[in-house]
């Protein structure tokens, strides 16, 4: 499953904590094992005929194993399903008695544990095969899992037309048939599907063929052929009236899948980039796993109303239409990057997942782990200017470390016991850290000692489900084989260090510049400075580069800090060169040197010398330093003394890694009055990046453009806001402004939020008929992130109230991108929050099982909370049943606003004082031409007497 970005659903800490098991006689939630299923029959008819009576009917039967002598028969189901009772039957389908019925003696519910258990008079024979046969029947829901309901509005004729598509990931197959919905109970599907003959049906194999249903005309019956052996999590099926068009094939090198791209008929011109990327990926994975695609076609298609990103059914793939539909004269760069890259993470899910499956969601961050990574590796491949790798490695680095760095955090190895738990743990550690890791062994064992041991993991568990240690052990064999590991460790030594502890270490590498050796330390690294762990430890690969050597490419590692607190390294360069640790970001880990190190790294950066350190090491150090810096680890003068190098710096990445921290201080400044230290900082670059467009769009200078764009629009640096406001109303000044938008797209969610946020109510309407008049999810979506930037009180209270009423057109799948977007404003984050107050309740009800999207609301007006009665009040709302669902978050967002509260106490003056310095510097350097390399000394060039009243405000501010 692909995680709807920006939104992370989290643990239920306390069951978790208290219900961990993994032994199965204790785990009442966990079926029986004495029946295993070989093949289910599965007959659905779908009625979308008639809008009062949304439903489906239908049989299975299941033919089971008997593994063990037994008088029940238990399976999974949950509401809205039920059985017709006086239909079920069990019969014999082996042996003398094959044929024979058996008497069934009871029919129970255990709504708990979602199981229906039929109750036998006579014994269910261990060797022996059964038939079960249960018919049912169940309402299509609107809740976004199970067998559920969609729709869309036909352009032509305006009216509203209805789909019914499943979502089963993780345990809602047991909302639309009765089944053992466990992962490790793969068993083969043979799907039929009764419809209506106006409408299409899609499963996970191809279609066999169709006939009329007896009795019923104008209906039809599709059969699919059987599928090879797989878990219910990944079973699909659609009726819908949907269009497709088909993928030419790519060569008679390459596979021959049938690819087909789904749509409603009004989106069918947004499916190219999905028809060019779906192959190319298919085929990229059929290389790199080694192991051929099973199935003879694959399907992808947009469901308008859909929960997640994207979900990886065997052979029918599932999306939201933002993360598969792409328009180029609307959508912009980074929605491509997006449809890309969810198109690769799906179709790596085909082996890492479909193909050999997690025996028990504890491993789940094995399969979105993989995806993630793998993903990244073909987007590169389809995209080779587009820097993935390094941006990824970037981006990974930045956001693990950071979730990471809480108390609160959780390791990437959850043991999961009730199956509620489940879905809390598709969140930025399963995904994001769990990509990282992987990253990071790859780049240890390296790439082909890595690829292989992964093919073989597949081939040898392939239809079957598998475990962390079977991957272990996989790859330790071809490591010993191939010399990448030393005899004595293996893989699984490292890797448990890593997936079953929470957190990651920090290294104090502390030189000796007498005899060229050095110690260094490993801890755990904390974002609150008086947190400490004394046990914690890992296996840390560890790569090194000096000053003599420069060579940034070799990252296997030198040494082995085992799993101890510190070792010592000999034979470094002499005392006036730098050594830097960690290359390319290849480890999960920070780092910390000792100050005369420290000193030599900055003179290096500050000198021509940077360009010979490699781009991702750049944005790490800076990323590493500003957070040292953070929790007092070195002194802000050494972080803003290397950021000094910015003034020579036209990397996107390392940019992004310091804009990304001084976010973080604008963040704790924003409420406090303080406001005029980050306009001055970025008015040259702005001036610079304003006048440039960027001509030759490689995926860096784009970003780089819109970074620089939106931080310069959003405090009001330069002329951006007229600009932005120019560039609007000339928009709002075309005739038909649907199909004419003068606007450069990759601008277009800067110059939108700030064009509203200047504007009044006719700039908001007028977004907002855009809105509901687009026919493409990515603008819609980019539109409702803008509503937000409003400045009017009244505007986003009823904005939000729009976000909660299905009939204002906002789907609930969008509604939290209104609140989120509001909440990040400086008006709206009052607004949001007293919404929040005030309807916790209402949401809860609105999102029904969905409400672990609620800790995304608490988060997303948490984050910027810096004083003791804001947290205290925070945490009285985060106590509310309300919250129930998502108490890691809730957790997480307090730890974070306690970390803020510390930064701010003893930071402030600090940082106030640096910029007082910067700005004596500054005022000796003569501001000449308006280039990048002079940004940096500009950007601190701010005005005596304003900084002398900051620092009177932020004094009082902290006084109360
Ligand atoms: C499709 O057929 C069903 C009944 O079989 C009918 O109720 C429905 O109106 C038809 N839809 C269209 C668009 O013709
Ligand atoms: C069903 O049978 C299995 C195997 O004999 C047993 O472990 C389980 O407890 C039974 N379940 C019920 C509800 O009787
Ligand atoms: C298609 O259906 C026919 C007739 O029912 C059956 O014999 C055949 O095995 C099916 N093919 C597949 C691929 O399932
Ligand atoms: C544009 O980018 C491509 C690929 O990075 C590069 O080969 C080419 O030289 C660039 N052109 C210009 C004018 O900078
Ligand atoms: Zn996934």
């Amino acid at each position: 499953m692909e995680e709807q970005q920006n939104v992370r659903r989290i643990l239920l800490f306390t069951i978790l904590s208290s219900l961990a098991l993994s032994a199965r006689s204790w785990a009442p939630y966990r079926l029986p094992s004495h029946l295993v299923p070989e093949k289910y029959s599965l007959k659905i008819i779908t009625h979308l005929e008639d809008e009062n009576n949304f439903a489906f009917e239908g049989s299975v039967d299941i033919r089971v194993r008997c593994l063990q002598d037994g008088t029940n028969v238990t399976v999974h189901i949950k509401e809205p399903l039920k059985v017709v009772e006086e239909g079920v039957k069990v019969k014999a389908a082996s042996g003398e008695e094959e044929g024979q019925e058996l008497d069934i003696a009871s029919h129970d519910q255990d709504l708990d544990n979602d199981f229906y258990v039929i109750g036998l008079s006579d014994e269910l024979k261990q060797g022996m095969t059964y038939i079960v046969h249960i018919p049912f029947r169940g309402k299509l829901t609107q809740l976004l899992a199970g067998y559920y309901l969609s729709s869309y509005v036909d352009l032509a004729t305006g009216q509203k037309r209805w789909l019914a598509t499943t979502q089963f990931e993780p345990t809602d197959a047991r909302r639309a048939f009765p089944c053992f919905d466990e992962p490790a109970m793969k068993a083969r599907f043979s799907v039929s599907l009764g419809r209506s003959n106006n409408l299409t049906s899609l499963s996970n194999m191809p279609l066999n063929s169709t006939e009329p249903i007896e009795n019923m005309p104008g209906w039809v019956w599709d059969h699919f052929s059987e599928s090879v052996p797989m878990s219910t999590y990944l079973v699909a099926f659609i009726v819908s009236d949907f269009e497709h068009r088909v993928s030419p094939p790519l060569g008679p090198r390459h596979n021959d899948v049938n690819f087909r791209i789904w749509a409603r008929k009004d989106a069918m011109d947004q499916v190219q980039l999905a028809i060019d990327v779906g192959p190319q990926a298919l085929s990229f994975f059929e290389e790199y796993f080694d192991v051929p695609y099973p199935l003879p076609k694959q399907d992808m298609i947009a469901i308008p109303d859909f929960n997640s990103g994207a979900m990886e059914n065997w052979g029918l793939i599932t999306y939201r239409e933002t993360t598969l539909l792409f328009d180029p004269m609307v959508s912009t760069i980074h929605n491509k990057q997006r449809v890309i890259s969810v198109i690769a993470h799906e179709l790596a899910h085909q082996w890492f997942g479909n193909l050999v499956t997690m025996k028990w969601w504890t491993d789940l961050w094995l399969n979105e782990g993989f995806a993630t990574y793998a993903a990244t590796l073909a987007s590169n491949q389809i995209e080779p200017t587009w820097n993935l790798m390094d941006e990824s490695a970037v981006e990974g680095y930045m956001i693990v470390t950071n979730l990471d760095s809480l108390k609160s955090s959780h390791p990437v190895s959850v043991p999961i016991g009730n199956p509620s738990e489940i879905p809390q743990i598709f969140d930025t550690i399963s995904y994001k850290k769990g990509s990282f890791l992987l990253r990071m062994m790859s780049l240890f064992l390296g790439e082909v000692t890595f690829r292989k041991g992964v093919t073989s993991y597949l081939k040898t568990h392939r239809y079957k489900n598998a475990e962390q240690d079977d991957l272990w052990r996989a790859l330790t064999a071809q490591a010993h084989l191939d010399g990448s590991l030393p005899e004595q460790v293996t893989v699984k030594d490292v890797m448990d260090t890593w997936t079953l502890q929470t957190g990651y270490p920090i290294l104090t590498v502390t030189r000796n510049y007498d005899n060229g050796s050095a110690t260094i330390k490993q801890e755990r690294y904390f974002g609150l400075s008086h947190h400490q762990e004394q046990n914690q430890h890992w296996w840390v690969p560890i790569s090194f580069t000096t000053q003599d050597e420069i060579n940034f490419e070799d990252t296997s590692p030198k040494h082995w800090l085992p799993n101890t607190s510190s070792m010592e390294i000999f034979d470094l360069p002499a005392s006036d060169k730098w050594v830097m640790f960690n290359l390319k970001a290849s480890g999960l880990y920070r780092v910390n040197y000792d100050k005369k190190n420290w000193d030599l790294l900055v003179e290096a950066f500050n000198s021509d010398e940077f360009k010979n350190i490699n781009v991702v090491n750049r944005a790490q150090i800076i990323d590493d330093a500003m957070n040292l810096a953070r929790v007092g680890k070195i002194t802000y003068d050494i972080a803003f003394g290397l950021l000094n190098y910015l003034k020579n710096e036209r990397e996107y990445l390392p940019w992004r890694a310091a804009l990304s921290n001084l976010g973080y201080i604008e963040n704790m400044m924003r409420r406090t009055g303080e406001y005029g230290v980050f306009k001055r900082l970025l008015s040259p670059i702005y001036d610079e990046v304003s006048q440039s467009s960027p001509k030759n769009k490689t995926l860096f200078l784009i970003k780089q453009h819109s970074q620089i764009i939106a931080w310069a629009c959003a405090y009001g640096v330069g002329d951006c806001v007229d600009q932005a406001k120019a560039a609007y109303k000339s928009w709002q000044k075309m005739s038909d402004p649907d199909a004419n938008n003068p606007i450069s797209i990759n601008l277009r969610a800067i110059i939108y939020c700030t064009a509203i946020k200047y504007g009044d109510e006719d700039e908001w309407n007028f977004a907002w008929e855009r809105y509901k008049n687009s026919n493409v999810g990515s603008e819609k979506n980019l539109i409702l992130g803008s509503l937000g930037c409003s400045r009017e009180e009244w505007i986003l209270r009823r904005y939000l109230d729009w976000a909660m009423e299905d009939s204002s057109g906002i789907r609930r799948q969008d509604s939290y991108t209104a609140f989120v977007s509001s909440a990040n404003g400086n008006i709206g984050y009052h607004v949001a929050y007293n919404f929040l107050k005030n309807h916790h309740k209402d949401l809860f009800d609105y999102y029904g099982p969905k409400a672990t999207r609620l800790g995304r609301y608490y988060s997303s007006v948490g984050k910027s909370m810096n004083t003791m009665p804001e947290y205290m009040e925070l945490k009285a709302i985060g106590e509310e049943p309300s919250f129930s669902l998502s108490k890691l978050t809730v957790e997480q967002t307090e730890e974070k606003v306690l970390n803020n509260i510390e930064w701010r106490t003893k930071y402030f003056d600090e940082i106030v004082r640096l910029l007082k310095n910067i700005l004596k510097i500054c005022r000796k350097a003569a501001p000449v031409v308006l280039t990048i390399s002079k940004t940096f000394e500009k950007c601190f060039f701010i005005a005596n007497k304003q900084l002398d009243v900051i620092t009177i405000q932020l004094k009082d501010v902290r006084k109360k």
